[in-house]
């Protein structure tokens, strides 16, 4: 049985990463690919209930470096459960948000820095980094995801303005860093020619 693929969808918030899920994992099967799509934190029971720990409740619930371990222990169960199952099987995971929210939110925003997030993750997860990550770029984001949610953002997307800043130049930075694994696509264009982009991104996989 020839192996499937891993491919992460990644970006800020407000971006459309959920909408490019649905319509990505329709235009694969459309190619006849069998496609399983999944997201973070989240994707096996264990993740599921972890997720609930973390987005819910103060910005005090949890310390930075506890809050980094929680999203690496999710993970640890998504692949273990989910992912590594799925691709080994043959099939196409397509997970919304995986290693490079961590890298990002914990380490770049939350101040823990980008490598020692690496690490904890890399133990982790042993070695499944997706084959492909599309970063989606969406100069609007924060400000819709902000008008989107008000008041009902959670502990994570609540944070200030200034947070998101920072998390959309630590994406930026992991995508020069690993131009072959991460490619920048820009959302800001009608839903269709999004996904045109983004499948435009994996043509070399299919
Ligand atoms: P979710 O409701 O899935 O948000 P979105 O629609 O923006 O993907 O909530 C996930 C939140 O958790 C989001 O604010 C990003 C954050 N997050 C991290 O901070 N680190 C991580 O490793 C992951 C996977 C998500």
């Amino acid at each position: 049985m020839a192996r499937g693929r891993f491919i992460t969808l990644e970006g800020g918030e407000g971006v459309g990463k959920s909408t490019q899920l649905a319509a990505l994992g329709e235009a694969l099967r459309a190619r006849g690919i069998d496609v399983v799509t999944t997201r973070e934190p989240g994707g096996s029971d264990g993740a599921e209930a972890i997720r609930r720990l973390l987005l819910e409740g103060g910005e005090e619930r949890w310390s930075a470096p506890a809050e980094a371990l929680l999203f690496a222990a999710a993970r640890t169960d998504h692949v273990d459960k989910l992912v590594r199952p799925a691709v080994l099987a043959g099939k196409w995971v397509i997970s919304d948000r995986f290693i490079d929210s961590s890298l990002a939110y914990q380490g770049g925003a939350g101040g823990l820095g980008i490598e020692a997030v690496r690490a904890i993750n890399a133990f982790g997860i042993d070695g499944w980094f997706p084959d492909r990550t599309l970063l989606l770029l969406h100069p609007q984001g924060a400000e819709r995801a902000r008008a989107r949610d008000g008041a009902e953002a959670d502990r994570i997307g609540g944070r200030p303005a200034s947070y998101h800043d920072n998390v959309e130049a630590a994406f930026r930075a992991i995508a020069a860093a690993e131009p072959d694994r991460v490619r920048p696509v820009d959302a800001s264009g009608s839903p269709e020619d999004v996904t045109a982009l983004l499948l435009a991104a994996l043509e070399d996989l299919l």
